[in-house]
């Protein structure tokens, strides 16, 4: 018998968040599978505009005053219309953009250096989270891709703007330097020091930029931190799974 047949869950929402490194995307994708639950990487969308943005030609590097408007004017109207599938398997997160498959590309460093941007222009911020939303309410219904059990949502801003009402909230935290190494293993594979040193653009300063815009450090009323620092996956998931089971009972 599967985890997901012992642990039927009716309409279970379980909100993640944390900052970069801090193994939520990994956890939530467990979560998900151990639940048989939808899962929801917020952080694709995000970094799939970037990608639509790029490929429609707008300059995110130029932050000169003569055209920052502009074009945070037009990233917004891509988040708007932005042609996304939305993948909910957690097994199987394919990312398909205007027929393109990103899966690879939202994840090179090309596009981390400059998601913050998008993430932190507010009219594509309001435009994401109302996706996002129908996405969460969607899978509470049979029609769902989970059939109704629910879904595990996972950024930065979940369980504080966009499901502040969901079951279970969890703020997945780890100190900067297991996440630095966990970033580093993760693109270099390898977590020495020119690994960590290329790596911390895009944890510490990523994290800064986006911390203007969400709060991901500390956990908001009624929010669980569970801290990995110290704490292998298997035990991270462990934890996890106890949470969620405490949670919704
Ligand atoms: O988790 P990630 O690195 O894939 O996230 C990509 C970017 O999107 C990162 O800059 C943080 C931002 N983000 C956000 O602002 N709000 C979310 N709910 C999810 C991600």
């Amino acid at each position: 018998m599967s985890l997901s047949q012992e642990r039927p869950a009716q309409g279970l929402v379980v909100a993640i968040d944390g900052p970069s490194g801090s193994g939520k995307s990994t956890i939530g994708r467990h979560l998900a599978s151990s639940f048989g639950l939808a899962y929801l990487d917020t952080g694709a969308m995000y970094r799939a505009v970037a990608w639509y943005a790029r490929e429609r030609g707008l300059a995110l590097a130029d932050t000169s005053p003569a055209v920052v408007a502009s074009v945070d004017q037009a990233a917004a109207e891509l988040a708007r219309a932005l042609p996304l599938v939305e993948p909910l398997d957690p097994e199987e997160q394919v990312f398909v953009v205007d027929g393109t498959d990103v899966t690879a590309a939202i994840r090179t460093s090309e596009i981390s250096t400059v998601v913050s941007r998008i993430a932190t222009n507010l009219a594509v911020r309001a435009a994401l989270r109302e996706r996002q939303r129908a996405i969460i309410a969607h899978e509470t219904t049979p029609q769902g891709w989970s059939g109704g059990r629910g879904i595990v949502a996972e950024g930065r801003d979940i369980t504080t703007v966009v499901a502040p009402d969901a079951t279970v909230r969890i703020l997945l935290v780890a100190g900067e330097e297991a996440r630095l190494a966990r970033r580093a293993a993760e693109l270099f594979g390898a977590a020495d020091e020119a690994a960590i040193e290329a790596t911390r653009d895009q944890v510490v300063r990523r994290d800064a930029d986006d911390a203007t815009v969400s709060e991901f450090h500390v956990a908001a009323d009624g929010v669980v931190t569970l801290d990995s620092s110290t704490l292998t996956l298997p035990e991270t998931l462990e934890a996890a799974i106890r949470i969620v089971e405490q949670g919704r009972a």
